[in-house]
Order: C-alpha cells, then sequence, then structure tokens
C-alpha cells in the first residue's frame, strides 16, 4: 500500500519525467536542424534515460498498490540559439529536476514509508549522474566559446553516446 500524499507526488514525478524526454526531445530536434547529429544523439539517448525514469516509477506505484494517473504533458520550447544555449537550459533542468526528488524523498521520509524511500535513493543517486553529464558538455562548450572546430570535435564525442539500461 502506499499513502494518497505519496501516490500524488509520484504521479507528479512521472509526469516531469515524461516533460523531461519530451524536452529533450526537442532539443534533439533541434541540432538535427542544424546538422549537429552527435549533439542529436546525445539527446536522443537522454530520451531514452527519462522515458527509463518514468517506467521505473510506473513500475513501482504499480507494485505498491497505488494508480498511475497520467496528466497532460505541456509543450517544450521549440526554438534555440545555439549548443550553449541548450546546455545551460538542460542543466538548469536537471537541477531543477535533483529538487523535485528531494521533495519527493522528504515525503517518504514524512510519510514513513521505507520502500519508497529505498526506491527513490537510486533516484538520488541518479540525479548526481544526470547534473554531471550536463554540466561536464556544458564547460566544454563553454571553453571552445560555443563555437568553431571544437563545436565539430565536441559533436564527434557525443556521437559514441549509447544507452545502457540501468539495472532496475
Ligand atoms: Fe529523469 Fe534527467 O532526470
Amino acid at each position: 500500500m502506499i499513502s494518497k500524499k505519496l501516490e500524488e507526488a509520484i504521479n507528479y514525478q512521472i509526469n516531469r519525467e515524461l516533460y523531461s524526454e519530451y524536452y529533450y526531445l526537442s532539443m534533439a530536434s533541434y541540432f538535427n536542424s542544424v546538422g549537429l547529429s552527435g549533439f542529436e544523439n546525445f539527446f536522443l539517448i537522454q530520451v531514452e534515460e527519462e522515458r527509463f525514469h518514468a517506467m521505473k516509477l510506473y513500475r513501482f506505484l504499480n507494485e505498491k498498490g497505488g494508480r498511475v494517473n497520467l496528466q497532460a504533458i505541456e509543450a517544450p520550447k521549440t526554438v534555440f540559439k545555439s549548443a550553449l544555449e541548450v546546455f545551460e537550459l538542460a542543466y538548469e533542468h536537471e537541477k531543477l529536476v535533483s529538487q523535485l526528488i528531494n521533495d519527493l524523498m522528504d515525503l517518504a521520509i514524512k510519510e514513513n514509508d521505507h520502500a519508497a524511500k529505498n526506491h527513490l535513493n537510486w533516484f538520488v543517486e541518479e540525479q548526481v549522474e544526470e547534473e554531471a553529464s550536463m554540466e561536464t558538455t556544458l564547460n566544454k562548450l563553454n571553453l571552445i566559446g560555443g563555437e568553431g572546430h571544437g563545436l565539430l570535435m565536441l559533436d564527434s564525442e557525443l556521437a559514441q553516446r549509447v544507452f545502457t539500461p540501468p539495472a532496475k
């Protein structure tokens, strides 16, 4: 069983993970439109990561006897100026998601739900990686001034990213 409050909060987090998927797909589409296929690949892999996060919460809520109630996903931003802007936004977005996970953990602690706390620990650690992944590329973009030969080198590097599903 699970408390109504926690059920609602996990449903909200599922919505935010699906929004993240949508947001990053919009960023992938931007990079496709400017011919940076490595950057596009980076965000297409990120899309898969976000779907994985949403589904992990989906499975957990169902196993706990809760009900997944899907809500509307708002339209993401579709117009971007540069790779630098995209990574600034993506890094800010991951910091926001970390805050949401922290809030969810606070609620699980308040509700004394040990199973939820255990499950959310995975997300707490995952968010450290998520922020670091965006920050690393943002730092490199700042180093190269966001353009020129360095941008193409970074594009080749990001083309190597593959999706490795984490252990469930
Ligand atoms: Fe699901 Fe990128 O956090």
